[in-house]
């Protein structure tokens, strides 16, 4: 079934091999003696007995996405849930739908095909008859695909049974798109979620690669592996570009990652196991005791307590270099947070009906858990259901033609140039990006949700004052959830910071901290500006960031961007330490400074201002929260993103002072 039996199978094939060859050395030394005749095995596979088309795993892949919900056992069509069903499927006549050898005549390619260039003098019908859905109709090469496919006999890609195990394919793990024909609710929630954004993100591509180059690529797939477990899984390198990888590997976290792990792992580093299989051979856990469904045929399931534990999410959420810094740690903050001891979990805050708010499972709305096409709603129980939207603070920084979700021609025509696009293409893309931009305002919306209930800020200042008097104004800011700490996570680049900002009668600043310089950085040791000395620093800056601290080769330690060096260079051995910590070019010792806010903790500061001019003031304070800093995204050589981040203003206190003579 998976690797467990593999194992053994591997050291059976070994052993046979190993036998082989004794045979081998044994004949040849006998034949030595008469003959030198050596017989090499044959390069080609034998043309009979394992019928193999490499344009099968395209057809499947499309088969199962857009045809498999409907196309099942026990509707009123055709069965296409496996090759053997697919090949002998025959209409109500009795005639079969694929006549291999012949894709003109046969029925299957007569119902997807259609006039797709919109060609005057085309014999094909201006629609196909399936599949209905009209984003969903076949591109022209998908087509040409199934066309090719037939007419070579409709052939299944297999390889010989002695090939065991065999390597994976992009085909053995189910894509979100299988899952959405029958959980369509989960999946419009996800797809719009960071977890489908994990590989897409074009900072993580940016990230990754300066690392990988950084390193000399000794990192490989290490952020990879959480990214795209699929990908890594099926052997994709860490250093490969997202225009190379697989549809699969693109979908980042997707449903099976979750839903296909049979063994629980703890704090594995994102070392998961997904296993791999058909959807209707292989097991999905999900966190129902029983879910035999009377009369409808779908996945093999089972009962998984596992997947309802903060340790599941925590095989990714804690994020350990291998160098052992502790990256990120929001399931070892969990785990001594006051939510643990009262047993509020992961998946109570974050996949309950309010994002960011503890609610217990009996106190989710009830609702069905799937919508199988052809069967009645009633013919399924009603559940608890859960909110796949994993709202947090992130956000996609792609264009809307780009995420969520992209059709399958736009990966065919260049859709960025109206002239080359037929009507239908033109009205399917306004479509999509409609549907995106609808999907990635829900998707804010629970955003700032998740952030409304993170933290409180309170300020105090007096009401009046006397021309050139110093004022105090206290500023705190308190943690209003008990999980972790605030940020948490990627917290050596998320931002949660105080602004103060006081303004004369003439509307003059007149104090300020908190404030942006020219790249739109806060003033601190990371700013460009800062560092030149065009700006000066932010002496009172309250940021909550957490940040990477290097030892530097004078044995000072200092705060840096990039948990890598810039220097690729090998230190001469006349330095402090002679480990290699992270990369060449820098000793050991290499750590985070925590800024971070403890659940339900408080952290304040108070402001020293002297006013001078005689009126009113106005005080502005704000919280803020921003995903990324600029500075970041120049390091990485994503600097046009930089444009796209957005400064969330979570709490926000004003109040005018009066200023007396
Ligand atoms: C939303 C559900 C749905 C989807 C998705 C769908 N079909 Fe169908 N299909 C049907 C139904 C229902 C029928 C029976 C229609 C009828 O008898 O008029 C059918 C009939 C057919 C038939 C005629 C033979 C038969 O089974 O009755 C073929 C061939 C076919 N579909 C191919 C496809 C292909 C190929 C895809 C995917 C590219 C697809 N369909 C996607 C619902 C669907
Ligand atoms: C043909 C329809 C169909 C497809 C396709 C489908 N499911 Fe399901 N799934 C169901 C039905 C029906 C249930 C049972 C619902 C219930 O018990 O309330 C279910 C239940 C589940 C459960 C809960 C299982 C449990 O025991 O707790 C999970 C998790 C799940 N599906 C995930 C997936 C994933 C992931 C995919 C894609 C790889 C997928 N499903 C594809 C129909 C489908
Ligand atoms: C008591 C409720 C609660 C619990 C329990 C909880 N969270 Fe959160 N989580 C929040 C809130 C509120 C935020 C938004 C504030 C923030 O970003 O830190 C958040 C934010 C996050 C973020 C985004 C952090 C960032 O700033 O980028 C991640 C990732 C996250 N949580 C993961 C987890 C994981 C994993 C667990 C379990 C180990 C967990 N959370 C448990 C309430 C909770
Ligand atoms: C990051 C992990 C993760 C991903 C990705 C994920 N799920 Fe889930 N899913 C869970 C967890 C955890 C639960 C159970 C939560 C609980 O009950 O507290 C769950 C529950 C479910 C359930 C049963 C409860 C319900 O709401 O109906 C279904 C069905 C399901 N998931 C389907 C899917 C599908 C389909 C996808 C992809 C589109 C998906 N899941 C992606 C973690 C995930
Ligand atoms: C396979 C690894 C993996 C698992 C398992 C996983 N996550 Fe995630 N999660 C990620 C990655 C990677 C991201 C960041 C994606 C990105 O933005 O590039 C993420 C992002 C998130 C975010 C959004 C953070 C933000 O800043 O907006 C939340 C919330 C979250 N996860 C919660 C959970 C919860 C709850 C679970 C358990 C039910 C879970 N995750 C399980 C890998 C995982
Ligand atoms: C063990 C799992 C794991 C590994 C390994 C990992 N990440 Fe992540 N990554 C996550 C999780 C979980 C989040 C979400 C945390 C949050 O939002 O606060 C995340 C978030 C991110 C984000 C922010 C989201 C976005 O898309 O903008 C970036 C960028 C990122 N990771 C880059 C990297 C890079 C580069 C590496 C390799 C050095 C790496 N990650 C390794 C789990 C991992």
């Amino acid at each position: 079934m998976t690797q467990r039996g593999a194992l053994p199978r591997m050291a059976w094939a070994a052993t046979i091999i190993a036998a082989a060859v004794v045979v081998f050395v044994a004949t040849n030394w006998r034949a030595g003696s008469h003959t030198a005749r050596v017989i090499a095995a044959p390069h080609v596979v034998a043309a009979v007995e394992h019928p193999f088309d490499p344009d099968w795993p395209e057809v499947w892949t499309l088969v199962s996405q857009k045809c498999g919900s409907c196309h099942r056992a026990k509707n009123d069509c055709s069965d296409f849930t496996s090759y053997e069903l697919l090949i002998t499927a025959v209409d109500e006549r009795g005639d079969r739908l694929i006549l291999p050898g012949n894709a003109e005549s046969s029925s299957f390619f007569e119902q997807v095909n259609w006039n797709v260039h919109a060609r005057r003098d085309s014999i094909a019908p201006d629609q196909p008859t399936m599949p209905p859905e009209q984003s969903e109709w076949l591109t022209a090469g998908q087509i040409f695909t199934i066309r090719r496919w037939i007419d070579h006999g409709a052939l299944e890609y297999k390889l010989p049974d002695q090939c065991s195990p065999r390597p994976l394919m992009e085909i053995d793990f189910p894509s979100a798109k299988v899952c959405k024909g029958c959980h369509p609710r989960q999946y419009e929630q996800w797809s719009s979620s960071m977890h489908a954004y994990a590989q897409h993100s074009p900072v993580f591509e940016a990230f990754n690669l300066t690392l990988i180059e950084r390193t000399s690529g000794t990192i490989d797939t290490f952020c990879s592996r959480c990214h795209t477990p699929v990908g890594t899984t099926l052997g994709e390198n860490g250093s490969l570009r997202n225009v190379h990888r697989s549809r699969i590997s693109m979908e980042g976290v997707t449903c099976i990652v979750c839903h296909r792990r049979e063994d629980a792992r703890y704090k594995s580093n994102g070392r998961l196991r997904i296993t791999p299989g058909d959807l209707n051979e292989e097991c999905i856990y999900g966190p129902f005791e029983s879910s035999h469904v009377e009369g409808v045929d779908f996945h093999p399931s089972e009962s998984s307590p596992y997947i309802k534990t903060s340790q599941f999410c925590g095989e990714c959420h804690d994020v350990t270099s291998p160098a052992g810094v502790r990256l990120e740690e929001a399931f070892s903050e969990w785990l001594n947070s006051p939510a643990a001891r009262q047993g509020a979990t992961c998946q109570h805050c974050h996949m309950g009906p309010v994002q960011g708010i503890a609610i217990p499972d009996n106190h989710r709305p009830w609702g069905r858990s799937a919508e199988v096409p052809g069967v009645p709603a009633e013919h399924l129980p009603l559940r608890r259901i859960t909110d796949h939207s994993f709202a947090g603070p992130d956000y996609s920084l792609l264009p809307d033609t780009e995420f969520p979700h992209k059709l399958d021609w736009m990966y065919e025509v260049d859709y960025r140039n109206p002239a080359l696009l037929t009507p239908h293409q033109q009205s399917t893309l306004t479509a999509l990006r409609h549907k995106n931009r609808e999907a990635l305002a829900r998707a804010d919306a629970k955003r700032f949700e998740v952030l409304s209930n993170a933290a409180r800020l309170y300020v105090s200042q007096p009401n009046r004052a006397k021309c050139g008097e110093r004022i105090k104004i206290a500023v705190d800011v308190k943690s209003i959830f008990s999980g972790h700490n605030l940020p948490t996570g990627f917290t050596a680049e998320r931002q949660v910071w105080v602004s103060v900002e006081v303004f004369d009668p003439q509307g003059r600043r007149v104090f300020a901290t908190g404030d942006l310089d020219d790249n739109g950085d806060l003033r601190d040791s990371h700013s460009h500006d800062v560092l030149t000395g065009a700006t000066p620093a932010d002496r009172h800056l309250m940021n909550f960031q957490n940040k990477f601290i290097s030892l530097t080769t004078r044995g000072t330690e200092r705060s840096v961007v990039l948990p890598v060096n810039r220097d690729l260079a090998p230190l001469s051995l006349f330095r402090p330490a002679a480990g290699i910590p992270i990369s060449f070019g820098r000793p050991f010792s290499f750590r985070i400074a925590k800024g971070s806010i403890p659940p339900l903790a408080s952290r304040g500061k108070t402001y020293h201002v002297t006013l001078h001019a005689a009126g009113p003031h106005r005080l502005l304070v704000r919280l803020h929260f921003r995903n990324l800093p600029p500075n970041l995204l120049d390091h990485i050589g994503a600097p046009h993103l930089k444009q796209l981040l957005e400064d969330v203003v979570i709490a926000e206190h004003q109040a005018m002072i009066q200023v007396d003579r």
